[in-house]
């Protein structure tokens, strides 16, 4: 299984490089990091047990964190129910967006950036995304809201950008007040 310290810090450059797309069918090795970091990430949002194995908590990871430069990330957000909304997105590209833009209150947080952060990052509501499935299946699908933004988040990490370049460095708030938070 996964561990924290397998997890990029922001200051290796690998979490810089645009990643190349993934070749189906996967390679097994391939197959085993997507299914190591939904348990990790599954297991992360669970207190008892990322305090236990020392898990930081976190609803996406994408490859180039891992120390892979390919185009491939997992989402495992964990419901109120208590259930998991899962994706493994291969090979993703933008189809559409909502204009409307919003922001998470309590700010990003990315397993590879291990400060505090202030300022906030504006993202669109809604998009649609297409992307191939673990299987090579070509899905696309419209996201909103949180999954929205951390598709938007994951995404960025295929292109090498971290959150923290998406803040306005002259001013972090810029904009805040006609923008929805979430
Ligand atoms: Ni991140």
């Amino acid at each position: 299984m996964l561990k924290t310290s397998d997890i990029l810090d922001e200051k290796n450059k690998i979490l810089r490089q645009k990643s190349i797309d993934a070749n189906f069918p996967l390679e097994e090795e391939d197959i085993k990091l997507i299914n190591d970091s939904i348990e990790y990430l599954r297991l992360s949002q669970d207190e008892e047990q990322a305090e236990k194995l020392n898990l930081r908590a976190g609803m996406g990871l994408a490859f180039p964190q891992l120390g892979k430069s390919k185009r491939i990330f997992v989402i495992s957000y964990k419901k109120e129910d208590g259930e998991f909304i899962e994706y493994t997105v291969i090979n993703p590209t933008l189809i559409s967006y909502s204009n409307e833009l919003v922001y998470v209150e309590e700010g990003e947080g990315c397993l590879s950036v291990n400060r505090d952060v202030d300022g906030i990052i504006p993202r669109h509501a809604r998009i649609t995304v297409g992307f191939y499935d673990i299987n090579g299946n070509y899905k696309e699908e419209r996201v909103r809201e949180e999954i929205a933004v951390a598709f938007q988040h994951e995404m960025d990490h295929l292109d090498g950008i971290l959150f923290p370049d998406r803040i306005d460095k002259k001013n972090p708030y810029k904009n805040m007040d006609i923008m929805r938070s979430i």
